[in-house]
């Protein structure tokens, strides 16, 4: 089968997934998205309020930020790479649906198996966990991200990096944390042979 009909079926079976309790608070639910012959793949933690009512990854305050870097600074398109999650329903501390907040583990554990899918079907030459929540689970650590961001893992043959995510940067505004995610993404284009073909830093 092609990697778009199972990217495609496999995304019907998330979107009526009632594995764990965030598909009660749910609105949609968000698969993922990008080119399913990415030699990039971004994974994050999972969908926020913006997401959550488009279907789509990263597309709040943080998703503006994570693509204004990608294309402003590396000159990446989104299209071009490959962006999901660890998991596909947004985890919100109340019925408010005011504020998010990060996956449970029994959340994690549920919703697993189809990221794991994910980068089984697209096979990446590369993937980026963003921040904590991906980056524990893929590693299988406790291990924080400061302590592992900018150096390089295996996950299962694919050298992973992780980094943080864009909402830390956004919540700290610390010029350190621009810094180093920006020399770690430095070091995913190096690793990818990609050329840098726009050297402006990004600004919030
Ligand atoms: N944060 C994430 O980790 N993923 C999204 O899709 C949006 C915000």
């Amino acid at each position: 089968m092609n990697k778009i009909l199972e990217l495609e079926n496999l995304e019907k079976e998330v979107s009526s997934c009632f594995k764990c309790k965030l598909s009660n608070t749910r609105t949609r639910t968000v698969f993922g998205e990008g080119n399913p012959n990415a030699e990039l793949m971004f994974i994050g933690e999972g969908p926020g309020k913006n997401e959550d009512l488009t279907g789509r990854p990263f597309v709040g305050k943080a998703g503006e930020l994570f693509t204004r870097i990608l294309e402003k600074g590396f000159g990446i398109s989104r299209t071009n790479v490959y962006i999901g999650n660890i998991v596909k329903c947004r985890p919100t501390v109340d019925m408010n649906f005011e504020k998010d907040r990060p996956p449970e583990k029994d959340e994690t554990y549920s919703c697993s198996p189809y990221i794991l899918r994910q980068i089984e079907i697209i096979r990446p030459k590369v993937i980026v966990s963003l921040g904590n929540p991906a980056t524990k689970f893929l590693l299988n650590t406790d291990e924080g991200i400061t302590k592992l961001r900018g150096k390089w893992f295996d996950f299962q043959g694919i050298p992973l990096l992780p980094t943080y995510h864009p909402s830390f940067i956004l919540r700290s505004d610390s010029e350190t944390a621009k810094q180093e995610i920006w020399e770690d993404l430095t070091k995913v284009m190096n690793k990818l042979n990609w050329e840098i073909k726009v050297k402006i830093k990004w600004k919030n």
